[in-house]
Formats: structure tokens, sequence, C-alpha cells
């Protein structure tokens, strides 16, 4: 598949099914073409259902027809607890997807090894591990926060990290209408809270915060 048999099939295909996730996933695509090849993407949390685009997001499929429109090296690195949700993706991806079962913070470190070994760096980093619970977000996001820490000593500056669930969060107020006013500015929250505080407090460049949230120059020096 050529880069733009993949907006072809991203536009008719994937964009009308991915709901609250199109506008983020093509702002990824349209990042990623701006780099050079060969493409290495990273991701935490498999796709584990066939078809649940707008549920889930299908991210691994959308990154396999990617790496797929790029020159032959071009692959993706994927990472599940679950055996289920590994087995399923095996059946969705071709081969250009290296599919890992095991906890995401201790595989992180294995994975960025090999990349170091084969010379790769890695391009986007998509972090959707440890399902969220809206009413209580904390262990979710912890673990996305040590999934960041595990991976950090491989990433570059224009390396792209983007978490998934990551509705922003504010206090509003009901007025005499009922309409709402919003007394707090609005913080990225769900599984990207502790990660866009640390994002902030590096002064790292938010590309976009929709659903999805993504930063480059999350690090300012490439160490590997
Ligand atoms: C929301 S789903 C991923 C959805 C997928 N990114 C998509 O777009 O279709 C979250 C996945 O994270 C996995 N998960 C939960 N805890 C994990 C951990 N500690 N390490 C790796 N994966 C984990 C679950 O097994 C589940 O398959």
């Amino acid at each position: 598949m050529k880069r733009h048999a993949f907006w072809e099939w991203f536009d008719e295909y994937a964009a009308p099914r991915l709901a609250i996730r199109e506008i983020s996933f093509r702002k990824i695509f349209e990042y990623l073409d701006t780099i050079q090849d060969p493409i290495t993407i990273v991701e935490t949390g498999c796709a584990r259902q066939a078809d649940n685009w707008a549920g889930d997001g299908q991210s691994t499929v959308l990154f396999d027809q990617y790496v797929k429109s790029r020159i032959a090296d071009a692959i993706v690195h994927t990472v599940d607890l679950s055996p289920e949700a590994t087995n399923a993706c095996k059946a969705m991806v071709s081969d250009k997807v290296f599919i890992h079962t095991g906890d995401s913070v201790a595989v992180l470190p294995r994975i960025a090894r090999q990349l170091n070994t084969e010379g790769r760096r890695i391009d986007l980093l998509y972090l959707d591990s440890y399902d969220l619970d809206w009413q209580n977000p904390t262990p979710s996001s912890v673990h996305h926060l040590k999934e960041l820490v595990s991976i950090i000593s491989k990433l570059n500056p224009d390396t792209l990290v983007v978490v998934d669930d990551s509705a922003m969060i504010c206090r509003a107020v009901a007025d005499a209408e009922n309409k709402l006013n919003l007394i707090s500015e609005p913080v990225a929250g769900g599984k990207s809270t502790y990660v866009a505080q640390y994002a902030a407090q590096v002064g790292a460049q938010l590309r976009f915060s929709h659903y999805q949230i993504g930063w480059t120059n999350l690090v300012t020096d490439t160490w590997s």
C-alpha cells in the first residue's frame, strides 16, 4: 500500500468509523508523514477486538496499515498483558507488527534494547494499556506514567508521544438558565493525567489535545 492509498483508505474507511479519535489519529499520521524512513511505532495496549473502531480505536490495525504504506522496513511493536488480546491482534495485522505478551512496564525496556541493537529510533510512542475507570483514573494514569519512565531513555525530541482516553477535565457551575460556566482551566485527564503534568513541567511541545493527547520534545536530547 502506497502513501496515497493509505490516505484514501483512512479517509474512506477508517475516518467515518473512528468517532472522537478521528481528528487526532489524522494528526498522528500527518505528523508521521513528515518523519523520514524507517518509521518505528511502539504501542502499549493492542487492538483486542475486530471492528471495534469507535470503542477502542483499532490502533494496531491503523498503525499496521500506515507502516505498510512506508518503505519495507517500517515496523510496529505492540505489547499487551492479555494473551487473549495479543492472539486476537495477531489475526488482524501483518508481519510488520511485532506482538509482545506481558506487562508493558517490564517489556518496554526490552523493546528499547532491541531497537538500539537494530539502530532504530522511536517515531511514535502510543500509550493505551490499563483500562481507564473515569470515576477512579489514578491506577490507569499512574501506570501510563510508569510506561513513560520505562522507555524514556529511548525517546528523542521528535518522538511523538500520544496517550489515548485523555479528555480534558474542568470544574463547571450551572447558572440560573442551567448554562454551564467553566470555573477552572481544562486540564488533560484520564490516562494522561500524570504524563501531562510531567510534560508541562519539562516544557514539552503540546501537538494536540482532543480525546487523545500528543507531545513532542518530551526529552531534549537523544541518549541512545
Ligand atoms: C483499551 S485496550 C487497547 C485498545 C487498542 N489500543 C485499540 O485501539 O484497539 C487496553 C489494553 O491494555 C491491556 N493492558 C492492561 N494492563 C496492561 C499492562 N500492565 N501491560 C500491558 N497491557 C495492559 C489490556 O489487556 C487491554 O487489551
